[in-house]
């Protein structure tokens, strides 16, 4: 048998969808998965190694060939920028990146400040429309920094809108949608693109069988 595939998963929310499709596709990880803390679990059966990691640093273990295959969100992507390659658009975890903040509140003049966990995407959408923000670096609960002035807007993630619902904040503008992707260490899709392509045909299938249904 060929040497197996490892593969990073995102802990949190993206990884149900990922496991449901991956299952769907002929590959179940259930078996490993329930009630362990274990960050790689084996499954020999199947060819497969599976890493628990981060949804951010995904990428950083596919870009340095510790997992072959990872499965990251398009949000991490485009601000991360990383060398590795994207091969599918899973369709799960469907969501988008938009600036948003307090309602009614006009954007200050010079320099706003935008709290994020997206520095590279909001820069660089802020710098199309020509304006220069002050970025507030921020990991999470990002939606805090308006209601107490930290900013002047926050850049993140809408998934159902109930976080700036419930916190009283406004969308301004959408950046862009967001889904899951498979990515691929690029040294692994030259190595082992057989074992790769049957996968990424397998998932493939699934997600167009999704689509017409
Ligand atoms: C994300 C995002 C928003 C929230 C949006 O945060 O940063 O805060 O989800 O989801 P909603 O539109 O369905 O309310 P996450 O739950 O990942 O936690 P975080 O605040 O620690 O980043």
């Amino acid at each position: 048998m060929s040497k197996p595939l490892t593969i990073a998963m995102p802990k949190g929310r993206i990884f149900e969808e990922a496991a449901v499709l991956m299952e769907k596709a002929g590959y179940d990880l259930t078996g490993g998965m329930d009630e362990t803390r274990k960050l790689i679990i084996h499954f020999p059966d199947q060819n497969l190694n599976i890493m628990m990691a981060k949804p951010m640093d995904v990428v950083t273990y596919v870009e340095y060939g510790a997992a072959d295959i990872g499965i990251a969100g398009k949000d991490v992507l485009l601000e991360q920028d990383r060398d590795v390659h994207e091969v599918l658009d899973l369709k799960i975890s469907p969501c988008y990146i938009s600036v948003a903040g307090l309602p009614d509140q006009p954007l200050s003049r010079i320099a706003p400040k935008i709290a994020t966990k997206y520095p590279n995407v909001a820069s660089h959408y802020f710098r199309e429309q020509g304006e220069q923000i002050e970025v507030i670096p921020l990991n999470g609960s990002i939606e805090l920094a308006p209601l107490i002035g930290l900013a002047d807007r926050i850049v993140d993630i809408v998934s159902t809108g109930r976080t700036l619902h419930e916190n009283g904040l406004v969308e301004y503008e959408k950046i862009t949608d967001v889904t899951s992707r498979l990515i691929v260490n690029p040294v692994s899709y030259r190595l082992k693109s057989k074992e790769i392509d049957i996968m990424v045909q397998n998932l493939g299938r699934i997600i167009e069988e999704e689509e017409v249904s």
